[in-house]
């Protein structure tokens, strides 16, 4: 609301006097509620800033949600009429529910989002679990903004190494470790083989001859290849439901293999093709970048050529208007190199590379190899307990102490991880992000969860209300606040950036704790305690709703 009514100020004065980026500010605190700059103008004009002022002035006539305009200090201030200002957006929160902020820009548009995106008989690493956060908030973000979302994790499930594990499982593998411990033993296996080889070259070719086997669609071979996913995806499911994550489709590399003749063709056709030392490439000298790698000497195709195939699966089965890739920063280039081959196809895709940067854990690259934890999973398990213990000592009579413990333990690592912006590194540490001050994910549950607590000792009525308190600077400066939550969910989806909502949504709860400072809630008079009520209950609910977007649950009690 007041977002709509900057845009109508702006366009008032612009239209009026022919200029353009004309700049508004929120005031300071405790002054105006607006403010625009003048000097800009008395310069262009050469005339004082008074003289801007005069004729802005002019401009802003008529307009019913300001009270007064001043001139200070060279800016024009403005002054809402805050009490209708309040009531429209309390009500808009409370009335639209948890639509508040609800928009329709997506309408009608489909985005495909490729995250999380594990690789078979791997383990699922420190990368896959950002891009799976970072995805799942983006896949919220863009759904309140009214787009249709189809969320694909392209499973790493398809390559030569897939050869390499079929030869190592025969020659030393056991079935009942693997169904125990999959990922671990199949990690084994092919560590052992890529060991193994460095001093017997016959395995190299054998694994070769397997994968070309497998990729002829030999049975035996593909019933292998089908039992290490399975395994493998059911690993990688416990987490999944551990961080309460879906996806639309698991289709990953291998689903394209009957998809690659035709990104083949297609690309001769178009004259793209050239044969360098017996690989197939497509020649990207004109984006200044190296060449793209379709096809082997021995014919195997590579990964680029599945997200090749990928993509025009993706454009031509869900009619997607954008694509999303949710991979870290290292394969920038793997990125550009696909949006240049299907723009030299003729397509101009509209696909970004969402990128973001490393864990770090006392400044080094996180890896769970190096780590004491050898799962991902076991380090979330850990978050748990740790959130567990806080909890305990904190509320001994809590209830549901399991489930809370998960929702704050996994609501720590993810706000860690979505609260800075997503192409800088984040650091890993469990007892900072585990805190309850600061900018932490328990740090918004609790503040969530003392609004929750006055709200069930004190019964709102909103027959017996007075909203005049609203206009009071502490009750005023919060709701600019809430009014402003619309806005940001737009700049999160336009800026692909989650960070932007986990912001606004620590100064708000920032916000409401330094108005709970000031300001007692059970008063005397019945009016006031009802306004102040139901004050809070909407920072609630746009603190919460917040946290829901980032993934993140919000709780009753804690
Ligand atoms: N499996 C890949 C990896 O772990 C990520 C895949 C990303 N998605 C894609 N369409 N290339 O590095």
């Amino acid at each position: 609301m007041i977002e709509a009514l900057k845009q109508k100020i702006r366009e008032k004065i612009e239209n009026k006097y022919l200029v353009d980026g004309l700049v508004i500010e929120e005031a300071k605190k405790g002054s105006a509620d607006i403010a625009v700059p003048l000097f800009q103008y008395a310069k262009l004009w050469k005339g004082s800033p008074i003289q801007v002022f005069n004729k802005f002035s002019i401009a802003l006539e008529g307009i019913s949600e300001i009270e007064k305009i001043e001139f200070s200090n060279g800016f024009l201030n403005v002054y809402l009429v805050r009490k209708k200002l309040a009531e429209d957006i309390l009500n808009d929160i409370l009335t639209r529910d948890f639509n508040y902020g609800q928009s329709s820009v997506g309408n009608g548009k489909t985005v495909v989002m490729d995250y999380s995106s594990p690789n078979i008989a791997k383990s699922f690493s420190v990368g896959h679990l950002r891009s799976t956060m970072i995805g799942n908030a983006l896949k919220n973000i863009y759904k309140k903004c009214g787009y249709e979302v189809v969320a694909v994790n392209h499973l790493g499930d398809w390559g030569t190494q897939f050869g390499k594990m079929i030869v190592a499982y025969q020659l030393w593998g056991n079935d009942q470790d693997i169904r125990k411990n999959p990922i671990i033993e199949l990690q084994k296996l092919y560590k052992r083989i890529n060991d193994e080889e460095k001093v017997n070259e016959e395995l190299t070719q054998k694994a070769r001859d397997a994968f070309r086997k497998l990729e002829q669609g030999d049975l035996e071979y593909i019933k292998l290849w089908q039992w290490f996913r399975d395994e493998s995806l059911r690993e990688f499911m416990e987490m999944y439901e551990l961080l309460d994550v879906q996806f639309d489709s698991f289709n990953g590399e291998a689903f394209y293999n009957d998809k690659m003749d035709r990104v083949v063709d297609m690309l001769e056709e178009k004259e793209l093709l050239k044969v360098d030392e017996g690989a197939t490439i497509v020649d990207l000298t004109s984006f200044d970048l190296p060449p793209a790698l379709i096809k082997k000497s021995d014919g195997a195709t590579l990964y680029i050529t599945r997200d090749v195939a990928a993509i025009l699966y993706r454009y031509e089965t869900y009619h997607a208007d954008k694509l999303l890739y949710i991979v870290g920063n290292e394969q920038q280039l793997h990125f550009k190199q696909l949006k240049a081959v299907t723009d030299l196809m003729g397509y101009n895709f509209d696909l970004e590379h969402v990128n973001f940067g490393l864990v770090l854990v006392d400044g080094k690259k996180m890896s769970t190899r190096s780590g004491k934890f050898t799962r991902l999973e076991d380090v979330i398990t850990q978050a748990i307990k740790d959130a567990k213990e806080a909890i305990t000592s904190k509320n001994p009579d809590l209830k549901n102490q399991d489930d809370v413990s998960r929702k704050v333990g996994v609501g720590a690592i993810i706000f860690n991880d979505l609260k800075n912006e997503r192409h800088l590194d984040v650091d890993f540490n469990l007892a900072n992000m585990l805190k309850f001050e600061g900018m932490t994910g328990p740090y918004l549950q609790y503040s969530s969860v003392r609004i929750e607590s006055i709200l069930k000792e004190n019964e709102l009525d909103m027959k017996d209300i007075d909203t005049s308190y609203y206009q009071e600077d502490h009750y005023f400066e919060v709701i600019k606040q809430l009014a402003q939550f619309p806005h940001i969910i737009l700049k999160a989806q336009e800026q692909n950036a989650p960070s932007v909502i986990a912001r606004y949504i620590t100064a708000l709860a920032q916000g409401f704790n330094s108005f709970y400072g000031k300001q007692r809630i059970n008063v005397e008079n019945s009016k006031h305690k009802n306004a102040n009520l139901l004050f809070i209950k909407s920072i609630q609910a746009v603190i919460n709703e917040g946290l829901r977007i980032l993934g993140i649950s919000p709780l009753k009690e804690m």
